[in-house]
C-alpha cells in the first residue's frame, strides 16, 4: 500500500480528481468538514440531502457508504462520523478511522483520497491524525493468511492524504514515514504472532532477527545456543527449555544509530513460542493461544525494525531469549531450584511461570551491554488481562521517570499503558524456605508479584516492565495478534531521539 500527500486544491484539480474512493468526515451537527462542504457542492447538494433525510447523523464511528454520486470523478464516497463537535478525542478518532478504513477494504476501491486530517480533535494536532491514517489503512489491510491455500489480496493500492490548507507539508511527510514504519513494524510482530508454534519455533525467531541485520551495516545479530548459555550459567532459562525438544537460543540484536559512547535503550521480550505450563500443564481449553506467547519477543523485533527504517539516532539492543515450555521425562518440576545467571537460586513452584525464568536471566544478561534504560514486555500473567482487560498494558518500574514518559508514549501512540505498585511490601510474597526466591507469589497481586521477581535482576539500571498478556492477541472470533506494543515501543524510541 504506497501512501502520498496533498493539499487537493478544491477549486482546481478537485472535481478531475479521480478517486476510488473519498473519504469525507461528517461530526453530529450535520455540518460537513471544510472538504465535505466543497464535494456537497460539487455534487449539487447531494451529501447534504443524505443529511437531511436522517440516514447518516454523523454519530461516532457511523460509517455511510455512497456509489455513483454525481458530479465529482471519484467512484465512491465513504461518510464518517465523528460525533460531536469539540469531543472528538484522539482515542475516537483512531478508533473511528479504523473503523472507515475496515468498510473501505470491503469496497473494491484501489485507491482513495482521504479528507480526514481536518477533523477538530482538541488534544492531537492533524499531522498526528494523518500518521493514524497510514496506520489505520495498514492495520486493517493485515489479513493472517499466510498458511491458507487462497489469499486475500489486497485490492487498496494507494492512500492519498489530504492535508489542510494552512499546514506544513514537511510535518506531514514526517508523520507519514513514521506511519509506515510503525505499520511496518507491527506486521512484522502480528505475522510472527499469528505463525504457529510449529513454525514459529526460537530457531525461526532467530532467523527473523538475522533478516533485520542483512545489508545493514548498523545492525547486528548473534545468537547464543545452549552451549554457551550453559557456560554463562543461564540455569533458569535452560530449566525451562529442558522439556521441549526445540533447541534453546538467546537473540541479540544490536542498532548503532546513535554516537559510539551512547549507552543504548535495552529491550528485553519474553520469547515463549508455545507455553503448555510444562509439568504445571496448563488446561486445555484456548490453549492454542500459548502460540501468542511470544507477542512480546515479537514487539521488540517490530519496534527495532521501525527504529532502523527511522534511522532513529540512538543506539539499541534487544535482547530475545527463546524456548518452548514443554513436558517431558527431561522437563523441570516443580520444587526444582536452579542457579540464576546472577547467582540467586529460585524454587520452580509452578513450572507455568516460566517467563519470568527466562527473562530474569535476559535481565542479567542486558547488563553488560552498559544501558541507558532497560524495558522488558511480556505475556507473563493472566492477572494482568484480568485487572487491565485488553486495554492498556501493566506498567512497573523502578525508575519513576520512566513511568511518566511511557504513559506518555503510550497516549501518543495510543497503544496504552497503565501503572500499578511495586512497592516492596509485596516482595515478601516470593520468600522460599529453600532458595533465596520462589518463581511464584500466591494468588493475590499477580501481576505485581511477577514484576517483583523480575525487579531482583534489575537492580542495577532503570528499569520498566510492560505486561502485555491482555494486549498482545485478540481471543475468539477475532482471534490473532495485535502488533502491541510496537507503536508504544516506537514512539518511546522517537521521543528518546528527540530529547
Ligand atoms: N503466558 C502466561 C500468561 C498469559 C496468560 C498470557 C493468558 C496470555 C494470556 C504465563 O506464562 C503464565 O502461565 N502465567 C501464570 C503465572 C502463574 C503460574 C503464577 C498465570 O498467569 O496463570
Ligand atoms: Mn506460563
Ligand atoms: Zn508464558
Amino acid at each position: 500500500m504506497d501512501f502520498r500527500i496533498k493539499n487537493i486544491d478544491f477549486t482546481q484539480d478537485f472535481k478531475q480528481q479521480p478517486s476510488g474512493c473519498f473519504v469525507l468526515g461528517v461530526t453530529e451537527s450535520r455540518t460537513l468538514s471544510g472538504t465535505a462542504r466543497a464535494v456537497d457542492s460539487a455534487t449539487g447538494g447531494a451529501i447534504g440531502r443524505i443529511l437531511e433525510s436522517g440516514d447518516f447523523k454523523g454519530e461516532l464511528e457511523q460509517i455511510l457508504l455512497l456509489h455513483q454520486v454525481p458530479g465529482i470523478a471519484a467512484d465512491r464516497v465513504l461518510l464518517v462520523g465523528f460525533g460531536r463537535e469539540n469531543e472528538c478525542n484522539g482515542v475516537r478518532y483512531r478508533n473511528t478511522v479504523l473503523k472507515a478504513f475496515e468498510a473501505l477494504h470491503r469496497t473494491g476501491a484501489e485507491d482513495c483520497a482521504v479528507f480526514l486530517p481536518e477533523i477538530k480533535t482538541p488534544d492531537r494536532t492533524h499531522h498526528w491524525q494523518a500518521r493514524q491514517v497510514v496506520e489505520a489503512a495498514r492495520y486493517t489491510g493485515y489479513r493472517s493468511d499466510r498458511l491458507q491455500s487462497k489469499k486475500n489480496s489486497l485490492k487498496l493500492k494507494e492512500v492519498l492524504i489530504d492535508i489542510p490548507d494552512d499546514q506544513d507539508p514537511a510535518l506531514f511527510d514526517a508523520m507519514m514515514h513514521q506511519g509506515i514504519a510503525i505499520a511496518d513494524g507491527v506486521e512484522f510482530a502480528r505475522e510472527l504472532g499469528d505463525l504457529p508454534g510449529n513454525v514459529c519455533t526460537p530457531t525461526y525467531l532467530a532467523d527473523r532477527a538475522k533478516t533485520l541485520a542483512k545489508d545493514r551495516k548498523s545492525v547486528t545479530v548473534k545468537v547464543l545456543e545452549k552451549v554457551d548459555m550453559e557456560k554463562l550459567g543461564m540455569g533458569a532459562l535452560l530449566a525451562v527449555a529442558r522439556g521441549s525438544r526445540e533447541p534453546a537460543k538467546l537473540i541479540t540484536i544490536e542498532y548503532k544509530g546513535g554516537g559510539e559512547n551512547d549507552k543504548p535503550v535495552v529491550l528485553v521480550g519474553k520469547g515463549i513460542t508455545f507455553d503448555s505450563g510444562g509439568i504445571s500443564l496448563k488446561p486445555g481449553a484456548a490453549m492454542d493461544e500459548m502460540k501468542f506467547d511470544m507477542c512480546g519477543a515479537a514487539s521488540v523485533l517490530g519496534a527495532l525494525h521501525a527504529a532502523v527504517a527511522l534511522s532513529l539516532p540512538i543506539n539499541i539492543v534487544g535482547i530475545v531469549p527463546a524456548t518452548e515450555n514443554l513436558p517431558g521425562g527431561n522437563a523441570v518440576k516443580p520444587g526444582d531450584i536452579v542457579t540464576t545467571l546472577s547467582g540467586q537460586t529460585v524454587e520452580i513452584l509452578n513450572t507455568d511461570a516460566e517467563g519470568r525464568l527466562i527473562l530474569c536471566d535476559a535481565l542479567t544478561y542486558a547488563k553488560r551491554f552498559d544501558p541507558e534504560i532497560v524495558i522488558d514486555i511480556a505475556t507473563l500473567t493472566g492477572a494482568c488481562r484480568i485487572a487491565l482487560g485488553a486495554h492498556a498494558a501493566g506498567l512497573l518500574s523502578n525508575h519513576e521517570p520512566m513511568v511518566t514518559e511511557l504513559l506518555r508514549a503510550g497516549n501518543g501512540s495510543i497503544d496504552r499503558v497503565w501503572p500499578l505498585p511495586l512497592w516492596e511490601e509485596y516482595q515478601d510474597q516470593l520468600k522460599s524456605n529453600f532458595a533465596d526466591i520462589a518463581n511464584i507469589g500466591g494468588r493475590y497481586g499477580g501481576v505485581i508479584t511477577a514484576a517483583c521477581f523480575l525487579s531482583r535482576f534489575a537492580d542495577d539500571y532503570h528499569w520498566a516492565h510492560l505486561d502485555i498478556a491482555g494486549v498482545s492477541a485478540f481471543s475468539g472470533k477475532k482471534k490473532g495478534a495485535t502488533g502491541r506494543p510496537v507503536a508504544l515501543l516506537t514512539q518511546y524510541l522517537i521521543d528518546r531521539s528527540a530529547a
